[in-house]
């Protein structure tokens, strides 16, 4: 089974979220099962160029651009097999700092849209699937029903769209039909057309063969007005090809015995190498170092993920015995709110505003909870990656945090849960984890549970498997 995966952020090249977590792993755990998957995506500014394979040109907006294909590989696990990935790169799309956020991003993503189209044949690799993710992505999708369905090569490749954040959709003036070269005729509400505008995810949603976003109970959500962000019907319409797979991660890659950016290793086994984690991030971050229980917070600050939940309960958490080590950039507003916290709270709040992902491992490594008070949550790895190292995951029950965390309350319980996007409620939570954390040996007892759970790739692996051959047979129906 031959599987392009296609996506505009992949670790370890470049990363802005969740989705180049995954980009970074799926493919390495699929090609574990059998499977030839590999990856193309961007070469962003900060990328190494690369081996040449070969260039073709790229016709958009009725001229012709150049696509060169470089090649990079993830590397192997051990045990496992590398993931050959293909670059496309193109200095006036792609040659910038950042990954999105440009105004000319709706032809960016046109152009990588069509150059991946473009360049199957020569790089001599027509898939079975195509795997795209996010609304970048969602011409190709357009484009393989439109115009490459007819090309006897390409006829017989399904596609599989997996939304991993409904919010972002990318919407763009109707140009840019013209500009990717679609029909100026899906510029209608039952196609491409969404307000006004070309919205790249409907595009996706529309035309894609299966499409599946990443856990199930957020599979139903986006499905109703409340989380649906205006594309809730059509989802609706389309719920007999929509599903639900909840991420792995690389257990590998977030091992507390050998995680090479914490201090101190440790394992369920032997935990004092987590004690002195602790230790070492209550003085990275300048709190005094104590037995408080620590809770850590690593996140993109955007309202997502529930953060405004600490208005107007900020006193009287902080009365309590409690540390909060924030790591994380992006709406001032929240920037603002745990700076201002850090002032008036200077012996209990440890703060970096920034992305830096071995600073994040330690916050993993050295915290006793986890907070995810997310508005909505498609998955969430934070929650998986806490599990891991220990750390006890609070969260709302919301998309994939409801499918992984279970309140202490049950039988299988591994965190604490609240229901309403309510701060009282989030305290409440906060409240009786802290509770816990002094009962030693029910405590101790949580935090072995959890560190042995396993959400590596395997199972989800195995689902994609399932899905991957449902997209095959409805395209094998239609040709
Ligand atoms: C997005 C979602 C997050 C998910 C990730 C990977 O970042 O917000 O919930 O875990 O994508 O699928």
């Amino acid at each position: 089974l031959k599987v392009l995966f296609v996506s505009a952020e992949v670790v370890p090249f470049a990363k802005a979220g969740g989705l180049a977590d995954v980009a970074g792993s799926l493919p390495r755990a699929l090609n574990s099962l059998g499977v030839d998957a590999r990856v193309a995506m961007p070469r962003h500014g900060q990328i190494p160029k690369g081996a040449y394979i070969t260039d073709h040109l790229v016709e958009i907006d009725a001229r012709k651009e150049t696509a060169v294909i470089r090649a990079g590989r993830i590397e192997a696990l051990p045990g496992g097999n590398a993931v050959p990935v293909y670059f496309i790169d193109n200095y006036q799309y792609f040659g910038r700092e950042n990954i999105y956020g440009y105004g000319d991003d709706g032809d960016r993503w046109g152009f990588f849209s069509r150059a991946v189209m473009e360049m199957l044949e020569p790089i001599d690799f027509i898939p079975d699937i195509l795997h795209f993710n996010d609304w970048q992505c969602g011409p190709a999708i357009a484009l393989l029903k439109e115009e490459y369905r007819h090309h006897p090569a390409y006829r017989r490749i399904a596609s599989v769209l997996t939304v991993h954040n409904l919010e972002y959709q990318g919407h763009f003036g109707r140009n840019s039909l013209r500009f990717i070269g679609l029909r100026d005729d899906l510029f209608r509400p039952g196609a491409v057309e969404f307000h006004g505008q070309v919205n790249y995810m409907k595009a996706g949603l529309v035309f894609a063969d299966v499409i599946n976003t990443v856990s199930r109970t957020y599979a139903e959500e986006i499905q109703t007005p409340e989380y649906g962000w205006g594309l809730d019907g059509l989802l609706r319409l389309r719920h007999n090809d929509l599903f639900g797979i909840v991420n792995g991660i690389d257990v590998e890659v977030y091992d507390p015995a050998t995680d090479p950016h914490i201090p101190y290793h440790f394992s369920q086994e032997n935990m004092e190498g987590k004690k002195r984690n602790k230790a070492e991030l209550q003085r990275e971050l300048g709190l005094p170092v104590s037995d408080a229980p620590l809770l850590g917070l690593v996140h993109r600050l955007v309202d997502q993920k529930g953060i405004d939940l600490f208005e107007g309960i900020e006193e009287a958490l902080f009365e309590e015995d409690l540390q909060l080590a924030v790591v994380g950039q992006g709406d001032p507003r929240y920037e603002g709110l745990f700076r201002r916290l850090k002032q008036h709270f200077p012996e209990k709040v440890g703060l970096f505003i920034g992305f830096d992902s071995p600073l994040a491992q330690r916050v993993y490594a050295g915290s006793d909870f986890f907070l995810m008070p997310s508005r909505f949550e498609p998955c969430g790895l934070g929650q998986l990656i806490a599990f891991r190292y220990g750390a006890i995951p609070i969260v709302r029950s919301t998309g994939g945090l409801a499918d992984t965390v279970t309140d202490v309350r049950f039988p299988n319980g591994n965190g604490l849960v609240f229901e309403a996007y309510a701060p009282e409620d989030f305290l409440d939570a906060i409240r009786r984890g802290l509770a816990l954390y002094w009962q030693g040996r029910r405590w101790n007892e949580l935090v072995a549970k959890v560190m042995g759970l396993d959400h590596s790739w395997r199972r989800s692996a195995d689902e994609y498997l399932e899905l991957y051959g449902r997209a095959r047979r409805k395209v094998n129906l239609e040709v």
